[in-house]
């Protein structure tokens, strides 16, 4: 029979509460707590067909056909990536800013994504002479509505930080627009490039201000590949065959365009990584994550190609500008879920819900998410209207 001496006895507990300790301080295997997301339609759940001054599309019927069976003011038949990343972290689906606080606070979450919304200010496309007929609601005007929220979360603001450091914030995707009304507009190529800069400067003093205020873990999302969209390819169709990738009928020059601002978006959040050590701010790569569709779009059961809508005006991709999705004279696919493309710039929930599993499961998001909670989310998960 083995003996301890007590000095052994309280090395061994001496080893054990130092484990201990050291584990403590260095958990960050905690679930979150609430997400806080900023952007455009890609995560809008709700916040633009709540301002009055504008008819949005994803209030009218087959918007929301497929998972709530009613339009909800999500641009798409279903659920958005936002919503299945709410659901991974066992959270309910994040309720739209300007919907109010229907449980009396937005402790869980909340989202000021509008859709429409650029990273520019709305100024800078005016000056322009850039029409954006659809709103002002600019990353900046979202980065006010929550600071004005703040009192009402926090009992003692900018004493947010027990909140905010169990919270994921989602700042984007944002910038696509900055870049679809002038491509639509047919602006040219070398004057939009100029823009990508100043975009990038937007979302990083986003992310740098967030961080003031407490937020430890930022998902920062890439531009998803335009070139591959219904309305770049109706729009900006060329007779130049080589101006399409042989392999996906994507527009080549308008990818290249995206990666040109992921590109710089990655050293941005270099940039900021190194400044904020204690913070995690993680890449979510849309683009690749939706190539995968393009690139082999019956792996992923979209057996009727990825390029063309299901939901738009007629036309090789489904897609006219003045006959949209939800409009008299569009028609809708009957099997949304073997579609990529939902109306002419918009994914389907089937898209959205690989991009999500690719994010969360890998390889789509750098570094990987890191929390025991996911998938605990139930299915009943309550949803605003
Ligand atoms: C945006 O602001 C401009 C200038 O104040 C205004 O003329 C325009 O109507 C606004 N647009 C929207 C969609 O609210
Ligand atoms: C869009 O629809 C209009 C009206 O039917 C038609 O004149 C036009 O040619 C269509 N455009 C495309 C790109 O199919």
């Amino acid at each position: 029979m083995v003996s301890l001496s007590s000095p052994t006895m309280f090395s061994l507990i001496h080893f054990i509460m130092g484990f201990l300790t050291f584990s403590t301080v260095h958990s960050v295997l905690e679930c979150y707590t609430s997400i806080f997301s900023f952007g455009d339609s890609l995560a809008d759940t709700g916040n633009s067909i709540r301002e009055s001054n504008w008819a949005s599309d994803a209030g009218k019927f087959p918007y929301g056909e497929t998972y709530f069976h009613r339009p909800t003011g999500r641009f798409s038949d279903g659920r958005l990536i936002i919503d299945f990343i709410a659901e991974e972290l066992g959270l309910p689906y994040v309720p739209p800013y300007l919907g109010g606080s229907s449980d009396g606070d937005f402790r869980q979450g909340v989202n000021f994504a509008f859709a429409g919304a650029t990273a520019l200010d709305a100024a800078f496309f005016q000056e322009r002479r850039i029409p954006n007929e659809y709103t002002n609601n600019s990353l900046g005007i979202q980065l006010g509505w929550f600071e004005d929220l703040l009192p009402s979360l926090c009992s003692n603001p900018p004493g947010c930080g027990d909140i905010f450091k169990k919270s994921l914030f989602l700042v984007g995707e944002i910038g696509g627009n900055d870049y679809n009304y002038p491509f639509l507009q047919r602006r040219s190529l070398e004057e939009i490039q100029t823009f990508v800069p100043l975009v990038i400067n937007a979302i990083g003093s986003a992310i740098d201000m967030l961080i003031k205020y407490g937020a430890r873990t930022l998902v920062v999302p890439s531009n998803l590949p335009i070139g591959c969209s219904a309305e770049y390819l109706t729009v900006l169709e060329s007779q130049k065959k080589e101006d399409y990738d042989p392999l996906t009928g994507c527009l080549t020059y308008l990818n290249k365009f995206s990666e040109y601002h992921n590109r710089l978006l990655l050293q941005e959040m270099d940039r900021l990584r190194a400044q904020h050590p204690h913070a995690t701010i993680i890449y979510a790569d849309y683009y690749n994550a939706a190539m995968r569709f393009y690139r082999s779009p019956d792996h992923f059961g979209f057996n009727g190609g990825a390029l063309r809508a299901c939901c738009g005006g007629g036309g090789p991709y489904n897609c006219n500008m003045t006959i949209k999705c939800g409009y008299r004279g569009a028609t809708v696919c009957d099997n949304p879920s073997s579609y990529v493309a939902w109306d002419g710039i918009h994914l389907t929930e089937a898209a959205y819900r690989w991009i999500a599993d690719g994010l969360i499961r890998g390889p789509f998001f750098s570094p990987s998410i890191t929390t025991p909670c996911l998938s605990l989310g139930s299915h009943d998960h309550p949803y605003y209207e």
